[in-house]
């Protein structure tokens, strides 16, 4: 069990004071760890690599970071191992994200996370993709109460570390009839916090809304008023101001951050400061940007071999924006048929803003 979620009103917030001067306590089995940074960094299939999260450490050392979704069943098999490689080297607390329908298998995955060195293993509840959630699992488990209840139940019951859930408002429905939808979301919440979930994240999002439309941050507050567990509120921070609101009108204990850090690995780390009273370190400029991108291309191709090339260019491809040339650059690092090519078009960009 958990708790120790203090922390100041957010509503009447004093410039300067951290608004959450205690760090987030999560007792676990056994193990307990503590949140120091309120700011969470989202798990983001395809995205949230060993090298994205490196740079996203540069700016905010002390944020819960998670791999990309593991699926257990895969794991079982000897797949998806590599998501759990060395993350005992890796600075900082990584939680792993596991997805499945299955209670044994996300039992027995939680344990080879937990001897891998997570920091907490944290079960996918909201994923939309319909290749997963057909088969029961991601949010396909918010149609199936009962079973994932049995699976928090398992993971819990397997491992030392706190086991957390992230989830979404519902299955369908949202944005525009709010009160129905908020008593189906705290009913599921409070499921899974009974089950034995020693903290949530909510997307204020339901599964049908996809990533369209506005999070409802106002859901997300009738959920937390019904909790005992804290609750972190996702969708939609993409500023340091967005946290401050966010936390103002949901009442929760943290936010995390996702597609607005694609890019801008320096998201959390600024938001944090921001609630931290901290100053807020500026926004890199185009130089900066693009020496990120080099380095975070060199990181891939030198970790997977030239074929990473194509993950790269999606990095680039956001991080290379918002100065003089970028659109004709990005369109000619999409076509760059090498690392080297496209290292060399990023050195010319460099040349030409200097
Ligand atoms: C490319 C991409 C990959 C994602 N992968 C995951 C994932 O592996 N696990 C998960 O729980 N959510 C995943 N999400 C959802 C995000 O973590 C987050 O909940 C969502 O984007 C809402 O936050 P935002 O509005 O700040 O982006 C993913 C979202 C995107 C866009």
């Amino acid at each position: 069990m958990l708790l120790s979620t203090s922390r100041p009103k957010p509503s009447s917030p004093v410039a300067g004071a951290p608004l959450f001067p205690q760090p987030l306590r999560l007792h676990g089995n056994g193990v307990e760890r503590a949140l120091r940074c309120r700011v969470l960094q989202s798990p983001l299939a395809g995205v949230s690599d060993r090298i994205f999260r490196e740079l996203v450490r540069r700016w905010a050392p002390e944020a819960l970071l998670y791999t990309e979704m593991v699926n257990a069943t895969s794991l079982e098999l000897g797949h998806g191992r590599l998501k759990l490689e060395d993350l005992a080297t890796e600075a900082g607390p990584i939680a792993v994200q596991l997805f499945d329908h299955r209670p044994a298998a996300m039992a027995e995955a939680a344990r080879r996370a937990e001897a891998a060195g997570a920091f907490l293993i944290d079960i996918n509840m909201g994923c939309p993709v319909k290749k997963i959630a057909r088969k029961g699992g991601g949010s396909g488990l918010i149609r199936e109460p009962e079973l994932a209840a049995r699976i928090v139940e398992a993971v819990a019951a397997a491992v030392a570390i706190p086991v957390t859930v992230k989830t979404r408002l519902g299955w369908c429905g949202g944005g525009v009839q709010a009160g129905a939808a908020d008593a189906g979301a705290v009913r599921w919440c409070r499921q899974l916090e009974q089950a034995g979930a020693q903290l949530l994240t909510l997307h204020g999002r339901s599964r049908e809304q996809g990533f369209s439309g506005r999070a409802d941050w106002a859901a997300i507050a009738a959920v937390k008023r019904s909790l005992v567990i804290p609750l972190i509120a996702n969708g939609d921070v993409n500023s340091p101001e967005a946290a401050r609101r966010c936390l103002q009108q949901s009442g929760a204990d943290g936010v995390m951050v996702g597609r607005g850090t694609m890019g801008a690995p320096w998201l959390g780390g600024k938001s944090a400061a921001a609630l931290d009273g901290r100053p807020v370190p500026p926004t890199p400029g185009p130089a900066e940007r693009l020496a990120l991108a080099a380095e975070q291309l060199q990181a891939l191709v030198a970790s997977r071999g030239e074929r990473r090339l194509l993950i790269a260019r999606k990095h680039m491809g956001w991080t290379c924006q918002r100065f003089a040339g970028a659109p004709q650059l990005r369109h000619a690092l999409m076509r760059a048929a090498t690392p080297a090519e496209a290292l060399e078009l990023l050195a010319r960009a460099a040349a030409a803003l200097a």
